[in-house]
């Protein structure tokens, strides 16, 4: 009689969690992984610039919108925790060839999620489609749920769905399916790195802080050391420039989803955090702040956003005034001057009106300012009014609209 053969045992847990810890230091944390950085089109120079400052050497092609780079995850943490001008950084996980709703349970569920998504993660996609056979975003997306659960089951690890906006455990995936393509990344910021949190008062038309601090960036902030910032709205080119100026890190507070990873090593975070902190520290310089506004709820707005911030306020001062007003351009003798404005326009200004403000505007500047300037302005026409000299220029989109930023360097 033949024997029945032996079904082998199924492994036991702890070496399931064995075998996978083992992996996870093998292709997570061994490896350099493909990190994408977002950033503001238009910026991706001044953003490759701060990457590269902060250690991060080998780049990507160039690409609109974002900075491709490649490092271990220890890269990825540094950009978060640091880098003011990038938006949120991904990790690009698998690029698979997916053609049919058919196939998609079948290659899913044979990709490893365990290495990255942990026990009782809560999952949103954010699915983008364009000329894949794959047009339901939707169903895409229930489907993708149900193959990564399937997976991750094997392990014995639950999944649930989220919706991103639901707070900072949520894990984000993003799924891009171009033509017979499925790329897969990891959002590893949670969230957009410009609600940095610490701004409660915003006025109308307030820049991101991201954009406010590239700006500073491309018009070498870090070699004057006195900002002059006549239209500051709820502040934020000043309150960017002080932090940069204070040695403070951009994100050091933030709840990261990659702080959830299996792949993720609390000691070696903390160090990092440590050396980081140390680095902005030895960075610090003294600079002097010189803010206003003609409208008083944008003072009362930056005033608040400046006691608020934790930082040493001594040398800024912000103080309702008029920027036209020969008596506000007081600029410290022995000073290194930036002047930085994003002035309105848009919707809330007329054209006739927004010509003569941006010729107003040049004059003002020609006139009673020296030293460094960085000028947001709408269009080739403004920029033609506002007739002012500068070093580098950079094209971008703000409010939805084409703008661009003139700098003359300090
Ligand atoms: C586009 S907003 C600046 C927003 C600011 N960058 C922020 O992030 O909050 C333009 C600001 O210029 C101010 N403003 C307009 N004309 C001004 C003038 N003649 N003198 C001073 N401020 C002026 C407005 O009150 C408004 O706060």
């Amino acid at each position: 009689m033949k024997r029945k053969e032996k079904k082998p045992a199924p492994p036991a847990p702890e070496q399931i969690t064995r075998a996978i810890a083992r992996r996870v230091r093998q292709h997570v944390i061994g490896k350099p992984q493909t990190f994408f950085a977002v950033v503001q089109p238009g910026f991706e120079e001044v953003a490759r610039d701060e990457l590269s400052e902060l250690g991060i050497e080998n780049f990507g092609e160039p690409v609109e919108g974002g900075v491709e780079f490649t490092s271990k995850l220890e890269g990825c943490y540094r950009v978060n925790v640091a880098a003011r001008t990038v938006t949120r950084v991904v990790m690009r996980l698998f690029d698979i060839r997916l053609t049919n709703l058919g196939d998609l349970s079948k290659k899913i569920t044979a990709l490893p999620w365990e290495l990255y998504l942990p026990d009782g993660a809560a999952v949103a996609f954010k699915v983008s489609s364009e000329r894949s056979p794959l047009y339901h975003e939707g169903l895409v997306e229930i489907e993708m749920h149900h193959a990564i659960a399937a997976r991750l089951q094997r392990y014995e690890f639950n999944m649930s769905a989220a919706d991103a906006e639901d707070g900072p455990d949520v894990q984000e995936i993003v799924v891009r399916l171009r033509g017979d393509r499925c790329q897969f990344s990891i959002d590893t910021s949670g969230g957009l790195l410009y609600k940095r949190g610490r701004k409660p008062f915003v006025t109308e038309a307030s820049l991101r802080e991201t954009l406010a601090a590239g700006i500073l960036r491309a018009a070498g902030w870090k070699d004057a050391n006195t900002l002059i910032d006549p239209m500051c709205g709820s502040g934020t080119f000043t309150l960017e420039a002080l932090e940069m100026a204070s040695g403070r890190l951009a994100n050091a507070e933030r709840v990261f989803p990659f702080k959830f990873w299996p792949a993720f090593r609390p000691a070696a975070f903390a160090h990092l955090l440590t050396k980081l902190t140390e680095a902005a520290r030895a960075a610090k310089r003294p600079v002097r702040i010189i803010a206003f506004d003609n409208d008083a709820e944008a003072v009362a707005a930056a005033r608040g956003n400046l006691a608020r911030s934790g930082l040493d306020t001594e040398n800024v001062e912000i103080r309702k005034s008029d920027f036209f007003d020969p008596e506000s351009a007081t600029i410290p003798p022995d000073s290194r001057p930036l002047l930085v404005l994003n002035p309105p326009y848009g919707k809330r200004l007329r054209k006739k009106d927004t010509g003569s403000l941006f010729r107003r505007i040049g004059e003002t500047v020609r006139h009673h300012y020296r030293g460094g300037h960085a000028v947001i302005v709408p269009g080739l026409e403004l920029e033609k009014a506002l007739s002012l000299t500068y070093d580098r220029k950079i094209l971008f989109r703000n409010g939805g609209l084409p703008v661009a930023v003139i700098c003359k360097l300090p």
